[in-house]
């Protein structure tokens, strides 16, 4: 790839003659975003309503419950947004929102919404993937510290939907003049579960609360990791034969394959065998009976096996992640890699990756914890560069839960 190092967004000076103000606005999942951004590289508001407490009774995410709560909290969170960046509706250069990949009613609640006030304002209206946002929740930290990433990059964007990675490449946008374009390609991808999704899984089946990965990560440390022994099995890429010049070289390459699911099946035996059943249940009800229970709480109700098991389990995504991540690294010659989406959010998973890079004499960046999970000024900061260069939405645009990134 011929990927230049270009800071992540364009200097304010080019604004096409605007503030640069993007109202972004992301509803893909359980948490209703929206944020302003100006120029993607300033953070003026970025406002997140959780809708945590209503699946955590479900111990995970009820579509249609996601879909109510967007419709809830949409305007609310829209408001706010504006009220802490001090701007009004009128002073708006443009709409972003995210158009998938997603849960259908949740996404269709964001895209619905951003048109009709793109509609109702006139302003330009911009459709974001939500793993392309991911990867400029960290682009977006660099641009406001004015930094930017060596190419080329290898970006993991690790979450509850997605275990993908993706090449990253700047280049400068056509016609001349209008910014930088980003474009994607992907080059690895999970062949079941996410690893956001084993961490939700495994502590479900623990008896923790949703989302697991804080608690698994809040709980890992006090365990030891090697207590059990989990492997991973190897899936084999297939490399596609290239059969005419047609046929676009990425589908000819290798690719990285993860798979989650089957350590949750060995975490689900490992409780079976070791009839951690009954512990398992009286932590839940006790954790259950609380009003807001925290880690501490948690702890108090694991004994030293839940705890190793707990930190054997995160050391091994972690360590599998960590190794073909690097693999990859390796065998595409990336000078940097961008690790994001919540997992990110992982203490273990940082701590181990930062001192990999280190050693690789690689560069490693994280989003800050708080632009880990989903938000909306990662949506706004991945709609400048589309803004600069014109590439607008058409007011038919729809919601795509299964849209693809590169
Ligand atoms: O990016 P995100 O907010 O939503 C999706 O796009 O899926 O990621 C949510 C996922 C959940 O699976 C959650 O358990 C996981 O990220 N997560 C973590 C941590 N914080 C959030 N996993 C491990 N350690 C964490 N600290
Ligand atoms: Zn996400």
């Amino acid at each position: 790839m011929n990927a230049v190092s270009e800071p992540a967004s364009n200097p304010e000076s080019i604004t096409r003659g605007t503030s640069g103000l993007v109202l972004g606005i992301e509803s893909s999942c359980d948490e209703t975003a929206a944020a302003v951004v100006r120029c993607g590289c300033t953070t003026l508001s970025n406002i997140v309503a959780s809708q945590i407490a209503t699946h955590a009774l479900f111990g995970g995410v009820v579509p249609e419950l996601a879909s109510r709560e967007h419709l809830r909290n949409i305007v609310p969170a829209v408001r706010a947004a504006l009220a802490q960046a001090g701007i009004n509706f009128q002073q708006l250069d443009a709409i972003a929102v995210t158009n998938g990949p997603g849960l259908a009613g949740a996404l269709l609640v964001g895209v619905t919404y951003a048109k009709s006030l793109a509609y109702a304002l006139g302003k330009p209206l911009i459709a974001v993937n939500h793993l392309e946002g991911h990867i400029h929740a960290v682009l977006l930290e660099h641009a406001e510290r004015e930094q930017a990433p060596e190419a080329p990059i290898l970006a993991l964007a690790v979450s509850g939907g997605h275990t993908h990675l993706y090449l990253a490449e700047c280049t400068a946008a056509d016609p001349p003049g209008t910014g930088k374009t980003w474009r994607y390609q992907n080059v690895g991808r999970t062949v079941d579960d996410a690893a956001g999704e084993a961490f939700d899984k495994v502590a479900k089946l623990l008896g923790l609360p949703y989302p697991g990965g804080p608690w698994i990560d809040a709980l890992a440390p006090y365990g030891n990791p090697k207590a059990v022994p989990f492997a991973f099995a190897q899936v084999k890429t297939k490399i596609k034969r290239r059969l005419s010049p047609a046929q676009p070289e990425e589908e000819t390459q290798p690719r990285t394959l993860f798979s989650f699911s089957g350590i949750k099946t060995a975490v689900l035996r490992y409780v079976e065998t070791h009839n951690l059943r009954p512990s398992i249940e009286a932590r839940q009800h006790a954790l259950a009976g609380l009003p807001n229970p925290q880690a501490a709480d948690a702890l108090g109700w694991c004994d030293s096996q839940t705890l190793d098991l707990i930190a054997s389990f995160q050391h091994a995504v972690v360590g599998d992640l960590l190794r073909k991540t690097f693999r990859a690294a390796e065998a595409l010659l990336v000078r940097s890699l961008l690790v994001t989406g919540g997992v990110a959010a992982n203490r273990e998973l940082r701590a181990r990756f930062a001192a990999e890079a280190d050693a690789r004499n690689l560069a490693v960046a994280f989003p800050s914890r708080a632009l880990s999970t989903d938000n909306a000024a990662m949506i706004a900061a991945a709609a400048w560069p589309r803004f600069l260069a014109g590439d607008f939405a058409s007011p038919a645009l729809n919601a795509d839960p299964s849209l693809k990134l590169g």
